[in-house]
């Protein structure tokens, strides 16, 4: 059983060896740590002991000084800077946006229809990523250039996650279309920039306009960076999730006629505004559920000083990992832990608390747009589950493959009509 081959089952098997575990991944040791109490300890608590491990300095090739992989004082600047664009209070602007988008992907369908749902969901979020951040701004032809580059982007990105520095230079198809697709995004982000009206509440008005506590702007180059980060974080991980929402909900009914009650009662056909995002309790439930069983894989630290983890003094450069896919599905913390239930949210379960339940990670480097995935996520199945019940297609079996948060293998689903009032005319 390896990472590479098995991850799940690879991962699942540390946990039962003890709280650290000692293992070589290719030529490194690297200490596994496999309780919520000591991930906490190195995520928040000893957060100042730690910098980016491995697996994201492998991927500063892409993001280079943006948040995603910057640490330490540049990281500090540079959050503070971007905060504001993804403070709760702005998200209220991103809705009409979300809401308006998912409202035609949903609106296009047809009673009976097999769809590839997955397909439609990366489609809307790099819809939903671009309008938000661009506006109307940039020529469609900018747009098209950007959607084609970021997916050969993520992939190569999760490649050079998985795999030593020596595969980036070996002249393989994957590598070139890596490095072509990175320049040309690189260059067309530089343009909309340079050429960017903008009105004044995108994302990137926001950045543009944002100044540190000397004055300073940002630069174009770390604009540039920034926006690549937003785009990549933004679009895979809310589709995957969307796509594993309806995944779960076609295998348990009662859970969507749930979802479509509330729904109705609360929306009554309408789209959701911000307010309504918090009179859904039980979408939030689908929605904590489906984080719990599809979280990140993998996340990674890397010792700056010697600590003490555990009774175990790992000394400076130690790179330390854990699992909060694994994590969310421990049976010591929680009952029938690979089953999909959504009421387990209901009530105050300790194991749901903040400290254990870590998809958006915590401390310095948690996800900046946890409040925007989540209003993008739940309008996107209200708008979808207001219209549509959807049902596994049959013959299908649907697999986790490896990404930044599995995806399914494929998602082909079937349509089926709820409100005939909501289907376009
Ligand atoms: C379900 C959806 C999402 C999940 C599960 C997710 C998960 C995460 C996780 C686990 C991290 C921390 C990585 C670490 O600790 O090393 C992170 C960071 C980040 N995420 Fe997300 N994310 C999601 C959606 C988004 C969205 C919608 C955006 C932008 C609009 C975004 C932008 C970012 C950025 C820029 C960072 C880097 C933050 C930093 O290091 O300071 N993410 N995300």
């Amino acid at each position: 059983m390896s990472l590479l081959h098995d991850p799940v089952a690879f991962l699942t098997s540390l946990h039962r060896q003890g709280d650290i575990v000692r293992v070589h991944i290719g030529a490194w040791p690297v200490y596994f740590v496999t309780t919520p109490e000591l991930v906490w300890q190195v995520l928040v608590t000893d957060a100042g002991d730690f910098e980016l491990g491995r697996i994201l300095e492998r991927q500063r090739v892409v993001f280079r000084n943006g948040i995603v992989t910057a640490d330490g004082d540049l990281h500090r600047r540079q959050r503070l800077l971007m905060q504001p664009a993804f403070h709760r209070s702005r998200i209220e602007h991103y809705i009409t946006t979300m809401n308006e988008h998912a409202n035609a992907m949903a609106g296009a369908w047809r009673p009976g229809q097999c769809l590839a749902l997955d397909e439609h969901l990366h489609e809307l979020m790099l819809t939903i990523i671009t309008s938000t951040m661009f506006s109307a701004d940039p020529a469609a032809a900018a747009v098209a250039e950007v959607r084609r580059s970021l997916p050969l982007i993520a992939k190569g990105v999760m490649m050079r996650s998985a795999l030593p520095p020596v595969f980036d230079r070996l002249p393989i198809p994957l590598n070139r279309r890596f490095t072509a697709a990175s320049k040309r995004l690189r260059a067309i982000i530089i343009e909309i920039i340079d050429n960017h009206g903008g009105d004044g509440h995108d994302l990137l008005s926001l950045l543009r306009t944002a100044r540190d506590d000397q004055g300073r702007p940002m630069s174009r180059e770390q604009l540039c960076d920034e926006l690549i980060g937003i785009m990549l974080g933004g679009t895979e991980a809310t589709a995957n999730i969307v796509a594993w929402a309806f995944h779960e909900l076609a295998q348990a009914p009662h859970c969507a006629d749930r979802l479509g009650d509330e729904i109705d009662t609360v929306l009554g056909g309408r789209q959701p505004g911000g307010k309504d995002l918090t009179r859904l309790p039980y979408t939030a439930n689908i929605i904590n559920e489906t984080l719990r069983l599809h979280s990140p894989l993998l996340n990674m630290r890397r010792a700056t000083q010697p600590v003490r983890i555990a009774g175990v003094t790992l000394p400076t450069g130690t790179e330390v990992a854990f699992s909060p896919y694994v994590l969310h599905r421990d049976p010591r913390l929680h009952d029938q832990p690979d089953r999909f239930v959504p009421e387990r949210w209901d009530t105050e379960d300790p194991a749901l608390s903040h400290t254990m339940f870590l998809p958006f990670a915590a401390g310095p480097h948690k996800c900046i747009g946890e409040s925007f995935a989540r209003a993008e996520i739940a309008i996107t199945i209200a708008t979808i589950a207001s219209r549509w019940r959807l049902h596994a297609a049959p013959g299908n079996q649907v697999r986790e493959v490896l990404a930044s948060v599995p995806r399914p293998n494929a998602l082909p689903m079937v349509v089926q009509q709820r409100r005939t009032d909501l289907l376009p005319r």
